[in-house]
């Protein structure tokens, strides 16, 4: 039997409590789509798996600010959510959501057996209650004003203005979201998750294994170090996962979104045929959550103890982290309207564009990064359209001239020709070594130094100034071989370009594996379509005016 290797793959689901923007992608959903796709290319058994995190406050008192019931707010962003990232080429096997029954399930399960395991105990605590809403305030339903930095319409929990967390209580001049009531302090039962049990099982986890990346792990330790309190799982209030044998108690909802990452798993199985356990609880397959550096904490403490605490789930295998994008300078933030959302970007450049500026822009670390709309412009006409896109285009419009569109014949290779085919073994290996470590930032790089140095073949060659017909023939399909061989390994980076590229050339796109990359995909005599640009450059009138609506706001 042939062993398959198995990857589970997870981007952090998003809130549905508002509009994805350029920052969500670049830390989370396009580095794990770019794994995703490299890992299936090369014919490993890999899931990539992602969902909307539909419960929690936020959520609550955006849709009563919509006039709609929690349901059916999270309904249309869901939908929202799933249409664009499909239109940015993302591969989700599936895209689920947190509200299922599925996850209902499997977060009531994952209680019971942490229950049963010794590690839930229940304790009265003082919350603030609204006498006129008649209900619990948790979380984002009071505002009041920041004790550190005084900035008014902060919620009791975190403060944007100054970035720090609250503690409860904390918030001065605290008032109901809903009424404006200031609350009373009521109390109430809650679930504990015994935190406290996993500092020695975390501290040695983070300790020994090497995949994890080393800048977290550095700091998440120093965390465990300073001991970790117990975690308050529950929350009184409707919309949620009901605390079992509870009325008007759901779980937190970040103690049912990591198990979200479960759920969708069973449901992508159930709907293809397939068993979730292979994924989760057979030891041999390797799990990769993606996320953004502000989730650390719950990827790296939080879900591992909810993890071991049940027993039987594999571990994170590796829990990639990517920093902030912030825009020309300034974080994103839509009430400031200091924001491009994912929708306004599709509006006006192809999906590919942002897909190559972002991974271009983003290492293997939680370093923060800029979106200015200048360097995008450059990035895109200097390197992907006038490297990459030239170097396709002009093979393709030569092979018309020189050979009439059909692959030629190689005939007595000279050194450079098959010094350029060597290399392109080399690179398809060296990129697939930066892609399986997921320094896509690199692998890219690698990409366009390799269409780069077949620009410079191209133009010292000058075929189209060489009497010798089979000269100028082998100097063709050694770019042929090149233009085959980037259009697959492009593929995770730029789909929708290496479908353009695969159909220019005859090719069935997707078909052709990694491996087949560097191999003559090509027969000699085989037909080529009628060259057509691969991209159009980013103009100054159109950044202009992308920067001029964001400084309208
Ligand atoms: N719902 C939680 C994740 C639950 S995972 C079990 C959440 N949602 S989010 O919508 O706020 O963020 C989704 C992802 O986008 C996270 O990985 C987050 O880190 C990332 N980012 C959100 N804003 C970002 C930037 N401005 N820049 C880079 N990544 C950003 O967190
Ligand atoms: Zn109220």
């Amino acid at each position: 039997m042939v062993f398959l290797e198995r990857i589970l793959i997870t981007a952090a689901l998003p809130y549905a409590n508002g509009p994805l923007h350029l920052g969500h992608i670049r830390s989370t959903y396009l580095p794990a789509d770019v794994f995703a796709r490299y890992q299936r290319l090369r014919g490993r058994d890999a899931v990539y798996v992602c969902a909307t995190d539909e419960h929690g406050t936020p959520v609550v008192a955006a849709a009563e600010k919509a006039g709609l019931k929690p349901q059916e707010f999270v309904d249309g962003y869901h939908a929202k959510d799933e249409s664009e990232f499909r239109q940015l080429g993302f591969s989700f096997d599936v895209f689920h959501r947190t509200s299922s029954v599925e996850n209902r399930e499997t977060t009531q399960a994952f209680y019971d057996g942490l229950k049963k395991n010794g590690f839930i105990y229940t304790k009265e605590v003082e919350a603030p209650y609204c006498t006129s809403c008649s209900r619990f305030l948790p979380d984002r339903f009071v505002v009041g004003t920041c004790p550190h930095c005084a900035a008014e319409g902060v919620y009791s929990d975190y403060c944007e203005a100054c970035g720090r967390a609250l503690h409860a209580g904390e918030l001065l001049k605290p008032r109901c979201i809903t009424c404006k009531t200031p609350p009373v302090r009521r109390t109430s039962l809650h679930y504990f998750l015994k935190l406290s049990a996993f500092s020695v099982k975390l501290a040695k986890w983070l300790g020994e294994n090497k995949e994890l990346q080393e800048e977290v792990v550095n700091y998440v330790s120093n965390w465990v170090k300073e001991g970790l309190a117990d975690w308050d799982i529950s929350r009184d209030m409707e919309w949620g996962v009901p605390v079992p044998g509870e009325t008007g108690k759901v779980f937190y909802v970040w103690f049912d979104a990591p198990i979200g990452y479960v759920s969708s798993t069973k449901a992508w199985a159930k709907a293809s045929g397939r068993k979730w356990e292979d994924y989760w609880q057979n030891p041999e397959t390797r799990i990769y959550h993606f996320i953004g550096k502000d989730i650390v904490y719950h990827h790296y403490l939080f879900w591992p103890a909810m993890l071991m605490g049940v027993g039987g789930y594999n571990l994170p295998f590796a829990i990639p982290t990517r920093g902030y994008l912030n825009l020309e300078g300034r974080k994103f933030s839509k009430s400031r309207n200091w924001f491009v959302s994912l929708e306004s970007f599709l509006r006006e450049f192809p999906p590919d564009y942002l897909r190559y500026y972002e991974t271009a822009i983003t290492g293997y670390d939680v370093q923060d990064a800029d979106f200015y709309w200048k360097d995008f412009q450059q990035k895109i006409n200097n390197e992907l359209v006038a490297n990459f896109g030239n170097f396709i285009h002009r093979t393709l419009v030569l092979s018309k001239k020189i050979c009439g569109s059909k692959v030629p014949k190689p005939e007595g290779l000279d050194a450079r020709d098959k010094e350029m085919l060597l290399h392109l073994e080399e690179r398809k290996e060296s990129i697939g070594r930066l892609l399986d470590s997921i320094e896509l930032r690199k692998a890219q790089e690698e990409l366009l130094a390799l269409s780069a140095e077949f620009n410079k073949y191209l133009s010292d060659k000058e075929p189209w100034k060489e009497k010798d017909a089979a000269k100028a023939g082998n100097c063709i399909y050694v770019c042929l071989r090149g233009v085959a061989a980037l259009s697959i390994l492009c593929s995770p980076f730029l789909p929708f370009t290496a479908k353009k590229i695969a159909e220019l050339l005859g090719l069935e796109a997707g078909r052709p594996a990694w491996e087949d990359a560097a191999r003559e995909l090509l027969a000699p005599g085989a037909e080529l379509k009628e060259a057509k640009p691969l991209f159009e450059k980013v103009g100054d009138e159109k950044v202009a005016e992308m920067e001029a609506a964001l400084r309208s706001g």
